[in-house]
């Protein structure tokens, strides 16, 4: 036993833990040990503390506040470590038997949470521009009420990537990092609510209306109070997920895959499909012990589905386009389908995105085409409402009760006398951006309408500013569509973010202002031309298609876009935004049609990629814009490209143009996003999550999801590149390096979806779409997730989409 005049002298080494930092056993540590060891050895009441920086002792500071024997105390060694990554601070109390209470307690420097745990103090590096000193104060009081401490630093530098890439492979399991978790959350078939039994997973299940639906794609989380169902933009631990569910892996939702006998489908097998699509809001919360789970109960857990009721807003609204026999006022309609990425709104709203529309109608031309006025012909034709059987066949059903017109809506044929004896324009009900109330699951999603309709990817907003007119921006994804963004007509006001009626703020702000649509110019400038009608080209004399109004040049945006001069893409598929400079970022996936005759300084390759033996754009690339003014209500802008697609085997000069290796290279950009500002992934150089879909590079690794911190728009320069027989010029960022990194691989056929974190940065969803999706019942090609624990599972398991939770062992920011 000690006591007070008995003195033993703290001493710990490698104190200050940055779990994940690869200076652990720098120089930095070796002397910090050596001086904690020597005050060790010089004994004495005096505390200890060091501050080494930069391999050179700074400061040893530390003062005894009585020269009579009391606990000693050390707050360990100083150290060094980058913004989001955890910081453990240990101190040590001798002689305790003398000594009440102890604690750490910060000093200076930007302030910081402390967490008291089992092993030490525990706070995340804050989000710093430049190196910062933190000071923190141990003290601790004896039994006499005498104070003593002692002070330690830490000094944060600028967030890096903090991971080692992870390998391609091809193998049937989600692969992260060394030092990270992969867990899955939820799957296709998982029961929303507690009267649906758990899912069989073999053909035999039904009520999809309350399981999850089928492959996963953009997800967004939002906050929940600890109880109840009151919204909380800071909680980290207990939230909804809304996702979408884009399409189905149609033969597995079937005992022996799909059947069309006579050439009818099943009514059931029809309605579950249907019900597969859509979006799922659904609870999820964090145990205490950090497991993640959904809620199958939780209240506001909902599926919204091609059956739910919703309504149009906007300037389409009542339109005769939307008029159909469900609908004779056209301000009505059922449900959406093949919801593809997302946005949302600070108002605390989703906004889903109809994507592949067009192909879910059944509209033979050949029969069809006749019964149409030319300009519908030249509209529906544009569109590619031109299938002859319509996706899925469901407009083949012979319902049980014969009034039912779910089925027949997907017949959009001239079959009656009007509009509104047909389903004529049912496709017209479809292609919108729909905004999603998640805290009211009572509320009825609107059709945003002012926005314009085509195959709408995504819907990213701008960095909201008081005063200014906040922007969207969306990309159309088909070959060579159009870069679109909505300015709202509305400056936006703060109070807005937390008003009661949400979707009457949408009304707000999504129901007027003007769509645009973007030329890249070869000099690295760009504009926006609006949509509206009476303006340049967009009138009833435009000779490829006279527009009638605004619903109709909004409705009909790609024939606008046509009109207008727009640039042609290489597939624009979603937009993000850096949270710290604005700048908007575009995922062009890739571009079969693109070839050396049709190029321009904006979608600049079209080259050979074997096994490929077609020129085209195979990999794709991710152009990015900085608005001038930095306002979202510009009309002009400075473009380059960030990175081109390409495996690192590639020719540099002309292909791998941003210098990939194994460690980033990648092909098919898809999914696109920046970590939240909420904390240190989306501050200062904010961390881009890039997600593939990917057919070109599949026979060398799965598709991934790679973490990038690029510079700004034009850190690179202007480059010519020789196609097949023509040259180009572009504008080609600086090369990521190792500052693009991939950070996952997913399974087997499955492509790399959705993404959001909690605001805190430490937990990260991901959605993986589609695994197995070349297989069926007899031929099971992917085996995933039930493979994620072991990397196998039983031959006769069927895949499923599944959200996965990412989170880093040491409990950090997630990339950093
Ligand atoms: Fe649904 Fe363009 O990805
Ligand atoms: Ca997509
Ligand atoms: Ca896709």
């Amino acid at each position: 036993m000690t006591d007070s005049t008995s003195i033993t002298i703290g001493y710990d080494d490698g104190d200050i833990d940055t779990n994940g930092s690869t200076g652990g056993n720098s120089l930095n540590a070796l002397i910090d040990r050596r001086y904690s060891r020597r005050a060790a050895l010089l004994g004495g009441t005096k505390a200890a503390a060091f501050a080494v920086f930069g391999g050179a002792v700074l400061a040893a500071c530390g003062e005894d506040e009585s020269k009579d024997a009391g606990p000693t105390i050390t707050a360990g060694s100083s150290g060094e470590t980058s913004s989001g990554r955890v910081v453990t601070l240990t101190g040590s109390t001798s002689n305790t038997a003398g000594t009440a209470q102890s604690a750490f307690s910060q000093v200076s420097g930007p302030p910081v949470a402390l967490t008291q745990g089992a092993t030490g103090t525990t706070f995340i590096a804050p989000s710093v521009a430049a190196a910062t000193m933190l000071v923190f104060r141990y003290t601790a009081t004896d039994s006499k009420g005498l104070t003593f401490s002692t002070d330690t630093s830490v000094s944060i530098t600028p967030a890096t990537l903090g991971f080692a890439a992870v390998s391609k492979n091809k193998l049937d399991v989600v692969t992260v990092p060394a030092g990270y978790t992969v867990s899955v959350l939820y799957r296709l078939g998982d029961p929303i609510d507690a009267a649906t039994p758990a899912y069989k997973n073999d053909g035999t299940d039904t009520s999809y209306a309350t399981r999850a639906g089928d492959h996963g794609d953009a997800l967004h989380w939002f906050g929940l109070a600890a109880a109840g169902s009151t919204r909380d933009d800071t909680s980290s631990t207990r939230g909804l997920l809304v996702m979408n569910h884009e399409n189905i892996n149609q033969p597995y939702l079937h005992v022996g895959g799909a059947t069309n006998a006579g050439g009818v489908r099943p009514e059931a097998e029809a309605l579950k499909e249907m019900e597969c699509h859509g979006l799922s809001v659904v609870e999820v919360t964090r145990s205490s012990a950090g497991a993640w789970s959904y809620v199958q109960a939780g209240a506001l857990n909902r599926r919204i589905t091609p059956l739910t009721p919703t309504v149009f807003n906007g300037p389409v609204k009542g339109s005769n386009l939307l008029k159909t026999a469900f609908s004779p006022t056209g301000v009505a309609g059922r449900g959406t389908i093949n919801n593809c990425a997302n946005g949302y709104t600070p108002w605390a709203t989703n906004l889903t995105c109809e994507e592949n529309w067009a192909g879910y109608f059944r509209r033979p031309t050949a029969t069809d085409n006749a019964l149409r006025t030319p300009r519908e012909v030249v509209a529906l034709t544009r569109f590619g409402v031109t299938s002859a059987s319509g996706n899925y066949g469901w407009s083949t059903v012979v319902p049980a009760d014969s009034t039912n017109t779910l089925y027949r809506r997907w017949d959009a044929r001239v079959s009656g006398a009007t509009a509104t004896d047909d389903f004529r324009n049912e496709s017209y009900q479809f292609g919108w951006v729909v905004e999603i109330d998640p805290y009211d699951k009572a509320s009825v999603p609107r059709k945003r309408t002012a926005l314009g309709r085509f195959n709408h990817e995504g819907c990213w907003p701008s960095n909201f500013v008081v005063g200014r007119k906040p922007a969207w921006y969306m990309g159309d994804d088909a070959q060579n569509e159009y870069l679109y963004k909505f300015v709202s007509a509305t400056p936006w006001a703060e109070a807005d973010a937390t008003a009661a009626d949400r979707l009457s703020i949408g009304d707000k702000y999504l129901d007027n202002g003007t769509l645009y649509v973007a030329k890249f110019n070869a000099d690295g400038s760009g504009s926006w031309s609006p949509l509206t009608f009476g303006s340049g080209p967009l009138t009833a004399g435009n000779v490829t298609y006279a527009f009638a109004d605004q619903a109709d040049v909004l409705a009909n945006a790609r024939l606008a876009g046509d009109a207008l001069g727009a640039t042609k893409m290489d597939r624009p598929e979603w937009t993000a935004v850096n949270p710290v400079s604005g700048e908007v970022y575009l995922t062009l996936t890739n571009n079969s049609s693109r070839t050396a005759a049709n190029t321009d300084a904006a979608n600049p390759r079209a080259y050979l990629d074997p096994p490929s033996t077609s020129v085209s754009n195979r990999n794709g690339h991710i152009i990015r814009l900085r608005e001038t003014g930095d306002t979202s209500e510009a009309l002009a802008f400075a473009w380059d490209i960030y990175a081109f697609g390409a495996g690192s085997d590639l020719d540099p000069t002309n292909i791998n143009l941003s210098g990939l290796d194994a460690t980033n290279d990648f092909s098919s950009p898809d999914g696109l996003w920046f970590g939240r500002s909420s904390n240190a992934s989306g501050k200062v150089t904010p961390v881009l999550w890039i997600q593939t879909d990917d057919s070109a590079y599949t026979d060398v690794t799965n598709c991934m999801m790679l973490a990038a911190m690029p510079g700004p728009v034009n850190d690179g320069g202007v480059k010519t590149v020789t196609n097949a027989g023509r040259t180009q010029a572009t504008r080609v960022g600086k090369a990521p390096g190792t500052t693009l990194r991939r950070f996952l691989v997913g399974p087997i056929e499955a492509e790399i979806t959705g993404v959001d974190s909690t605001p805190d940065g430490k937990t990260l969803f991901v959605n993986i779409q589609h695994p197995g999706e070349n297989g069926n019942p007899s031929n099971i090609t992917s085996h995933w997730p039930d493979t994620q624990a072991t990397g196998t599972a039983a031959a006769t398991i069927r895949p499923r989409s599944a959200t996965v939770v990412i989170t880093k062992n040491d409990g950090g920011v997630v990339a950093l």
